[in-house]
């Protein structure tokens, strides 16, 4: 919500339905694959996205092996970064994620995992993308 247009504002769905899902094809050369653990508790994160030409982010699936947060993190996290530049959504902060969940702070860390796999698959993009160039 928070005047983000074009987001469904049905924060509860995220945890009966999470949006997204699944996998992308992980050796497609535009899919970025971040994958993050929490120490605090165990629980990973797996988050793609999917990039074209100009460095926006076209779809994204996640699978998490976590909590209730950790996947309602995950399912806001793939939909606010769809649409968006790459450079733009290492902007999106856990502490955004999770004032939009209303996450109590104890849960906290789970909406971290959300913030940390965007980075690593937006890295991970990235780092593909050069070895591509380099190898051109
Ligand atoms: Fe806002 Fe889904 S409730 S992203
Ligand atoms: Fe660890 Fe939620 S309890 S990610």
């Amino acid at each position: 919500g928070g005047g983000r247009r074009g987001y469904h504002e049905n924060i509860i769905e995220h945890y009966e339905n999470p949006r997204n899902v699944g996998s992308l094809d992980k050796n497609d050369d535009d899919v970025g694959t971040g994958l993050v653990g929490a120490p605090a508790c165990g629980d990973v994160m797996k988050l793609q996205i999917k990039v074209d030409e100009n460095g926006i982010i076209q779809d994204s699936k996640f699978k998490t092996f976590g909590c209730g947060s950790a996947i309602a993190s995950s399912s806001v996290a793939t939909e606010w970064v769809k649409g968006k530049h790459v450079d733009e959504v290492l902007a999106i902060k856990n502490t955004d994620i999770a004032a939009h969940l209303k996450l109590p702070p104890v849960k906290l860390h789970c909406s971290m995992l959300a913030e940390d796999a965007i980075r690593a698959s937006v890295n991970d993009w990235k780092a593909k993308k050069e070895a591509k160039n380099a190898a051109a």
